[in-house]
């Protein structure tokens, strides 16, 4: 086993300061993919830089795609049109990313060929049934082994279904969309509640037609699209624990500009406000149906937080940071979130073990936790991030508040969606002895 990294986090007074963040995952992937899929040339900047989307160029170069990334935070590919990419020689590896595995597995049950999509010991143990049942109804044929990757596509000739989705997960709804654009007639997709819609967006944006009508989304098959020059905003769910940072600490003032601001994810500016936060939005651009601008966050504290059900949906990315708040007084509580059992770890457990090793009282529930709820500062100790990019970011704002440094096991994971997050974090704070 290679040796653990591990991050030293400080207690903090405050944060403070103006900043972008990494460009947002969710797009990245859906830009490249429909890049890959269009025809002609892409260029993309502020291309979002950590693993997960390095991860979906390396499987579209293995699908014969034309990708330079040569130029930092620069993407360009030469797309192939529908159904044109060529059966890859070997496995491709989606690595620690769900997004690549669910969203690819789509395009590849509409290409005639077979090919193995294989991740690391996170996205191995994840559920993919949800993806492979509407691409098997449609005519595909998928070999998993208990529903789990590596996953081996036979591709056919698709059939346009109607597939009504238990799950709200915008990568089901991405996968049957994508097959779809594969398939004869239309398909459709009706989830439960709604979910990021980027890739409805990011349709439109490469020149295709997309129907939405309240929680149903359909796509016509055979569409041409074209490639095009578009830039990634800021994530959302990255800057999220900076907004909590600066709503826990009194004081405390972020200010990140050029942020993605689709609706489907700021969710969590309003949690911010019910919980007692100012903050402002100013939206300076929509570019590609995506709105982005500055947000700013004042640490302005007031108390608990329950999430309900209802909100998991828009707040899926984000419920870690937001449990984050407790650990600087108040209790959170979330419930209706089975859906993080099944995320890069689980995240229920992996957070109430973490919590609890930095001396913050949690309790696990099926479907949710209770953090917080103690009048003390917390001890500070060491927490392990399971392999986790936002278990390693949330335990960090949680060490924030402790009384001691501590120490975050595991912390290079934010490399999957935030390389620089703990420069970042160094850049922004007040320690709490150090000067004014
Ligand atoms: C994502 C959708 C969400 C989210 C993930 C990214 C996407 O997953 O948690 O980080 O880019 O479509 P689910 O669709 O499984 O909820």
């Amino acid at each position: 086993m290679p040796p653990m990294s591990a991050a030293t986090i400080t207690p903090a007074r405050r944060l403070r300061g103006r900043l972008r963040v990494p460009g947002d995952k969710s797009i990245a992937h859906r830009y490249a993919l429909f890049a890959a899929l269009a025809e002609g040339p892409s260029t993309l900047t502020h291309f979002a830089p950590g693993a997960d989307c390095r991860s979906t160029l390396s499987c579209l170069r293995g699908l014969g795609v034309e990708v330079d990334d040569g130029q930092a935070g620069t993407v360009r590919l030469l797309g192939r049109g529908f159904g044109q990419l060529c059966s890859p020689a070997v496995p491709l590896d989606a690595g620690n990313s769900g997004t690549t595995m669910r969203l690819l597995a789509g395009v590849l049950a509409g290409h005639p060929f077979s090919s193995t999509l294989v991740g690391d010991a996170s996205l191995s143990r994840r559920p993919m049934r949800r993806v492979m049942a509407p691409l098997e109804r449609m005519g595909a044929h998928i070999e998993a082994t208990d529903g789990r990757p590596p996953l081996t596509i036979h591709g056919a000739r698709l059939q346009a279904i109607a597939h009504t989705s238990d799950t709200p997960s915008a990568q089901v709804k991405s996968a049957v969309l994508l097959a779809g654009l594969h398939a004869d007639g239309t398909t459709s997709i009706v989830e439960p509640a709604a979910t990021r819609d980027h890739t409805e967006r990011a349709l439109t944006a490469f020149g295709g037609h997309v129907r939405v009508d309240g929680l149903a989304v359909s796509v016509v098959g055979h569409q041409r699209l074209q490639g095009r020059t578009l830039d990634v905003p800021g994530d959302f769910s990255s800057a999220a624990f900076w907004f909590v940072a600066a709503a826990a600490l009194p004081g405390s003032r972020v200010e990140i500009e050029d942020v993605g601001l689709n609706p489907t994810r700021t969710t969590l500016l309003d949690v911010l406000r019910r919980f007692g936060a100012r903050v402002t939005i100013e939206i300076t651009a929509i570019e590609a149906g995506e709105p982005r601008g500055l947000v700013a966050v004042e640490g302005d504290r007031t108390g608990s937080l329950d999430i309900a059900p209802g909100e998991v949906p828009g707040l899926i990315d984000e419920l870690p940071a937001i449990a984050a708040l407790a650990a600087h007084g108040g209790q959170v509580t979330v419930r209706g979130a089975s859906e993080l059992r099944v995320k890069e770890s689980d995240r229920i457990a992996a957070l109430v073990a973490g919590f609890r090793a930095l001396g913050i009282d949690a309790d696990e529930r099926a479907d949710g936790f209770t953090v917080g709820g103690s009048a003390a500062r917390p001890s500070g100790g060491s927490a392990d991030a399971r392999g986790d990019h936002r278990m390693a970011m949330a335990f960090a704002i949680a060490a924030l508040a402790a009384e001691r440094p501590s120490t975050i096991d595991g912390s290079d994971a934010v490399a999957i969606s935030y390389p620089g997050f703990f420069e970042t974090l160094e850049r922004l704070v007040a320690p709490r002895d150090g000067t004014p």
